[in-house]
This record gives structure tokens, sequence and C-alpha cells, in this order.
């Protein structure tokens, strides 16, 4: 055995087999790509090897080249040279391939002769994900090796395929057993000597692009809404493209220049921040990462409404038994229903199995009475938002559940601390608030209480990433990050059309930024009449007017806008005469508002809001703002969040704009921007 920083050789007889070890994920950074130089050129060197393996120790193959030198001054050998000084050998190279080959690790088993893999391993190229395209000819080699229909939505939508995808598309020569990869590689490695080594940039299965050039436009068109906004998924179908069309030297000289261009960009510099930014919210920084976590194997929910319903389904297809309860047997009843047909709905779309929605729906169980949660390891509250109703939830719950669990409630608004007070163990307490549709939504809000224990919220945040949410820690403030920084949005938006903004302008402008939607929709599509006091003779508001007019949004096939019967909408004429006398009744002066305005008095202040809530210490790091606000609220990804939107334009922008209308400006906002810092790091 030789070895030199994270890479190591073995020899095998005439086999030899380089092997990285570089956790977490064997990134493939400059001692890695160095170590994969030397390998090969000692194989090539040595008389007595006819072949080479190449495998990764750890948790997985190579996941990609290493994020954390993006941006920083390259050191040689760069991973082109590296995937190119493979796949020139004249002795045949084999990818023995376990975890997740992707991005810049999908490219160095590309270059190699041969790639098989376990069964269990994924392969991808999600650069994309990071605003950029693969980088070490993977654009070129890829459609080459599998076609370049194959290879769209690979390097387009950079979503992994499992390995039998891989052998089906060409991708992979061989799937092998689980658990004896490397004696496989090796014998597999064996068996290609003395044939001549296939080299991927001289395959020639691309030509089905320049024979069918309509797959690019196919592609485009079934994918549209997802691409929208992103910069790199375009470039990443030009250099499919120009596989086809381009002599291999220039399909990457044509691969290189798309990609720098996108490097140097503000996009993947915000999806970037992205990744790290996810990351950095699963850590806790004032609680040691040891420490020891609660057993929850058995949940409770209280209220099977809207959101206990969508709360249980999560549990339950991580295949945790839930127990439901409600007042009342019909609301039992409902509930439940509702769940088996969400569920009914996802196996017809082919997302789970029909046996699936039996094994998840027969892990339930209903009861009207406290006593049947006493076993529960965690109960979820979400009942509805009164702080009198949470309270009496609460000291019953402390009255029934054992000692040791974990009480949680979804509110929205309401103080957890208070609600802490209403057992006789507010270290077992703290907020779990989830997005609707529970099942669906990424984020989940933890909300950390004054006394809520560290073993608690440890656990929470473990048991958020089995049931494969997003978590991110919140003080207890109103609304916590979430809601409180949509307040002042909402807010900017009910004035502006007062002042004469048309709603859907307003909308427009948001969607335009790369929301799915604006507030006015969101209204419409969550129903105006939530929180409605019901009574149509009392109206103080436009949202009132349009409750006691029957406009509750879509669900009465009119809201805001008009309804076609289906989603598709139009302004409505009977909504801009409310909004119109609401005006004239409060005397406010109508006048045109440009795009401009609109997007700044809307999301200016929502950054004064994250800044104060750093301020306040109710987040712990600036990036976290930004994955509630991309996985709780549609904010485009492309920008990296709010906060890293605001340091891209800069501070003292934003800050010049707020003043400019007449809004608040929080000190340490202004402080920031007079010192010529950012918000994120
Ligand atoms: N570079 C540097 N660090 C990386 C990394 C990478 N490519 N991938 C993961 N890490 C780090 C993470 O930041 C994390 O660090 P932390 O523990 O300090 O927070 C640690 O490795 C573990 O990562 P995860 O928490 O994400 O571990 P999981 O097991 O949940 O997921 C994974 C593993 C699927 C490999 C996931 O980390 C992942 O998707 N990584 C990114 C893959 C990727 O985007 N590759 C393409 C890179 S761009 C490229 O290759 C360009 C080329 O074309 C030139
Ligand atoms: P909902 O009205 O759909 O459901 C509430 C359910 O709780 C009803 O089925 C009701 O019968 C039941 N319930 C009321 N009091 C009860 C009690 N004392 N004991 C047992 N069951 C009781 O309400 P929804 O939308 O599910 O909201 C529940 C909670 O989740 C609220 O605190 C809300 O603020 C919060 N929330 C709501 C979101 C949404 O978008 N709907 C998003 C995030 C949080």
């Amino acid at each position: 055995m030789t070895a030199s920083g994270p890479i190591r050789t073995e020899t095998h007889d005439n086999v030899l087999v380089i092997i990285s070890d570089n956790p977490p994920v064997n990134a493939l950074g400059q001692a890695v790509r160095q170590g994969l130089a030397d390998g090969i050129a000692a194989a090539l060197a040595d008389d007595v090897i006819e072949a080479v393996v190449i495998r990764c120790d750890g948790r997985t193959f190579f996941a990609g080249a290493d994020i954390t030198e993006f941006g920083k001054a390259p050191v040689g050998p760069n991973l082109p040279e590296v995937c190119d000084a493979i796949e020139a050998s004249d002795k045949p190279v084999v990818a023995a391939i376990h975890g997740t080959a992707l991005g810049g690790g999908c490219e160095v088993a590309l270059a190699c002769h041969y790639r098989i893999a376990v069964p269990s391993a994924k392969l991808g190229l999600p650069e994309v994900k990071l605003g950029l395209i693969p980088g070490a000819a993977g654009t070129q080699r890829l459609p080459r090796l599998v076609g370049a229909e194959a290879a769209l939505p690979l390097v387009v939508g950079g979503n992994p395929v499992s390995a039998n995808k891989a052998e089906s598309i060409g991708l992979l020569d061989a799937v092998v057993t689980e658990g004896n990869l490397e004696q496989d590689a090796i014998a597999f490695a064996r068996s290609k000597i003395g044939k001549p080594v296939p080299r991927t940039s001289e395959q020639d299965a691309n030509r089905d692009g320049v024979a069918n050039p309509a797959i690019f436009d196919d592609f485009r068109q079934q994918n549209g809404r997802k691409l929208k906004g992103f910069d790199a998924p375009e470039a990443a179908i030009a250099a499919v493209k120009a596989a086809g069309e381009l002599p291999y030297a220039e399909g990457v000289a044509k691969e290189r220049e798309l990609f720098g261009k996108l490097m140097a960009g503000t996009q993947s510099a915000a999806m970037r921040h992205y990744f790290f930014a996810e990351r950095a919210a699963n850590k806790i920084d004032d609680i040691p990462a040891d420490t020891p976590l609660i057993d929850i194997a058995r949940v409770g929910i209280i209220g099977a409404g809207t959101m206990g319903g969508g709360i249980a389904m999560n549990f339950l297809s991580a295949g945790m038994p839930v127990t439901m309860l409600e007042m009342k047997q019909d609301a039992l009843d409902r509930g439940t229903g509702v769940m088996r047909k969400n569920y009914e709905n996802a196996a017809r779309r082919g997302r789970m199995k029909p046996e699936q929605v039996d094994a998840a729906m027969g892990l339930l169980s209903t009861t009207l009475d406290y006593a049947d949660l006493a076993d529960c390891d965690l109960v979820i509250e979400a009942v509805f938002e009164n702080m009198d109703v949470k309270k009496d939830v609460f000291g019953k719950l402390d009255a029934h559940v054992k000692q040791g669990a974990i009480l949680a409630s979804n509110t929205s608004y309401l103080n957890v601390d208070e609600i802490a007070q209403a057992t006789s163990r507010p270290g077992y307490v703290l907020g779990l608030h989830f997005f609707s549709p529970a099942n669906i939504m990424k984020l989940l809000e933890i909300v950390r209480g004054a006394k809520t224990r560290d073993d608690v919220l440890a656990t929470a945040m473990k048991l958020a990433k089995k049931i494969g949410k997003i978590a991110v820690v919140s003080g207890v403030c109103d609304g916590f990050i979430g809601n409180r920084m949509l307040s002042p949005r909402q807010k900017q938006a009910n004035e502006l059309v007062m002042e004469g903004a048309n709603y859907w302008e307003v909308d427009e402008v948001l969607v335009d930024f790369g929301f799915p939607m604006g507030p006015f929709q969101m209204g419409d599509l969550a129903g105006l009449d939530i929180g409605w006091h019901r009574d149509p003779s009392k109206v103080t508001n436009v949202r009132e007017a349009l409750c006691a007019a029957g406009r509750f949004g879509q669900k009465t096939g009119k809201g805001f806008y008009d309804y076609d019967g289906s989603r598709n909408r139009t302004p409505s004429d009977e909504t801009k005469a409310i909004i119109a006398d609401f005006a004239a009744k409060a005397g406010r002066e109508q006048r045109d508002i440009g795009a401009d305005e609109i997007l700044e008095r809307l999301l200016y202040p929502m950054v004064n809001e994250g800044a104060k809530i750093l301020d306040e210490g109710m987040a712990q790091r600036a990036s976290d703002i930004d994955v509630v606000w991309i996985n709780g609220y549609g904010w485009p990804v492309f920008t990296g969040g709010p906060m890293f939107w605001a340091d891209t334009i800069g501070l003292g922008k934003v800050v010049a704009g707020l003043d400019k209308y007449g809004l608040e400006v929080s000190d340490y906002l202004r402080g920031k921007a007079e010192r010529g810092e950012r918000l994120t790091a």
C-alpha cells in the first residue's frame, strides 16, 4: 500500500486499486485530485499493473467538487485534467460506486472506461441546484454515453437516478451485489484486460439530439414551470445540445464558457449560500452535538383538522404509529377520511404504492379519550388558534401523558412559553410549527421556549430529519420567523392597493421576482374566510367586504379574483369597486404606482423585520431566515433568500428605500448599512 494525503493505492496482483478516504463525502478537493492523478500515473508507470479500480472509503463515492473551494484561487490539477488523465489511460479503469456519485464524482466515473455500482448507489449531476452546470466535461461525456434525451433530465433537472435506472440508460455497465464491491470491481477490471478501452468522449450516443432536435424544446416545454427564473438549466440545455453539434474539444470549451459565466453570477452565489444555509440550520449553537436524545416511538396528535391530519401523515409515512384525538367522533371521521383521500391521490399519481397507503393508515388509531395518549413519546397539538383552548389542552396532556414525553404546539402565532406554563413540565414543551399542506411542505419551525430542555430540542431536530423536513430553530415571538416577516409584507400590500396599485399588479410583481404567487393569490388559495367573524353586516376592511359578498376565494369560485371553475383567474370588477370604495371612504388619494416601488415596499420591510429577528436573537443566524422563507413561502432560491438578497443589492440601498417611503428602519439594520456590513456570513 502507498498513500498520499486522502488517497492510497493497493496492489492486487495485476490490478491497482486507488482508494479515496476524504470524509464526510469524499469531495474532490485539491489533495484528492492530486492523489487521483498520481495514482493513475503510478498505474501507467508500473508494468505489472494491467487494470485500475477507483473506489472510495466511507459512506459514499465522490459526492462532487469541493464546494468550499469555489470562489477561491484554483490550485491544480483541476478536475477536467484529472478526468482526461483517467480516460487517456490505455489500461482499463473501472469506477466502483457506492453511496452517491454526484457532480464531479459522476464526472470522474464518466471518465473511467467502465462503471459498476451496488444497487443502493445513486448517480447524478446536481450542479444546477448550485446554479451551475457540470464543469469537468460531464455535459459532453454523458450525452455521448447515454444519448441527449436520457442526459437532459440528469443534467438539467439535477436529480440523481438509482443504480438500476443508471444501468438501464447505459450509464452503468453493471450493478453488483451489495457488500462485495471491491472484489467485484477487481474481477470486472481483469475481465477487460487486453481489450480496447472504450473512451466515453469517443462514443456517439449523442447523435439522437442531432437526428431529433425537437427533444430540446419538448424538454423545455415539459419542465418550463420548474425552470422559470433560473439561469443554469438553460445553459445546461445549451451544453447538452452542443455535445451533439460540436466536436468533443469544442463542446468542452463551450461547457467551460457557460460554467465560468454561471460561477461568476449572483444566482450560483445565492444557491451555494443556500446549500450551506440548509446544513447550518441543522446545528444548534449552544447545544453539544452529542446531547442524548429521547426515544420517539409513538406520536399523539390533538385535532384532526387541516394541520393535524397533514402532520399525522408525516409520521405515518415514516412508519411511526400515531394516535389522533378529537372532541367529537365525526371530526375524527372527517379528518381521517381526508388523510386517506390524500394518500390515495398520491398513489394514483404513482408517488406511492396502494399497499403503502394501507400500511400508513394501518398505523393510525383514533380516540376521544386523553388516557389513550398516556404512552406517547411526543404529542403535537393542532387545535384552534386560541390561547384558552390551547392551555386547556396542555393541562389535560400534563395530567395524562407519561413523564419524559415531549409536548408540542403547532401554533402559528401564540406564545409558546405561556402555553408551557399550563403544564407542570415546561422543559418538555416546545413549538413544532408545520406549514400547510403539512404532509408536503418541507419547512418546520422548531420554537424553542425559555425553558425548553436541550434534549427536547435536539430530539425535535433529529425527528424533523426522519420525517423529511428542513428544520429551523426560532425563538418565541409573534409569528416566529416566517409569519412575523410575512406581516409587514401583507401590510404594505394592503397599503399599496389603497393608494392606487391594482392588486393583480402587486401579485405580478412578486411572481416576476420569482415567488409562485403573490399575497392576494395566496389569500384566495388559503380562503379569505379564515378567521372571519361570519357577520356579513360587520364590514371594517376589504377582506371582510369580500367575505360579506360571498367571495371566500378559490373554493367559492371568487375572492380577490374571479375563477373559471378551475384555477384560471381574472381580475374582478366587483373587488375593484370594493377596494375603490374603501379608499374613497378613507380619503386615500389614488396614484399610479410603478413596479419598482411595489417591490421595494413589499420586500424591504421584510428585510428590516428579519434584521430585528436577528438582533433579538430569535434566529440563530441570518441564513436560517433564508431557509425559512425559501422552504415555507416560496422565496426564490436563486436570490438566496431575503437576507442574502438584501446583502446582494446592498443594505445601504435597502435602508435608503425604507427611509424614502417613511418606513421603519431598525437600529440594527441601519448600523450594519452604515458600517458597510452584511447580514449573512
Ligand atoms: N463539497 C464540500 N462539502 C460538502 C459537499 C461538497 N460537494 N457535499 C457535502 N458537503 C459537506 C456538507 O456541507 C456537510 O458538512 P457539515 O457536516 O459541516 O455541515 C457534510 O458534507 C455532510 O453533508 P450532508 O449533511 O449534506 O450529508 P447527507 O448525507 O445528508 O448528504 C450528499 C450527502 C447527498 C452527498 C449531500 O451532501 C449533497 O448533495 N452534496 C452536494 C452534492 C453536489 O452538489 N455535488 C456537486 C458539486 S458541484 C461540482 O461537482 C462541480 C463539478 O461539475 C466541476
Ligand atoms: P382546523 O380548524 O382545520 O382544525 C382544528 C381541529 O381541532 C378541528 O378539527 C377541531 O375539531 C379540533 N379541536 C378544536 N379544539 C379542540 C380540543 N379542545 N380538543 C381536541 N380537538 C380540538 O385548524 P387548522 O388550520 O388545522 O389549525 C390548527 C392549528 O394549526 C392552529 O393553531 C393554527 O394556527 C395552526 N396552523 C395552521 C396553519 C394553516 O395554514 N391552516 C399553518 C400552520 C399552523
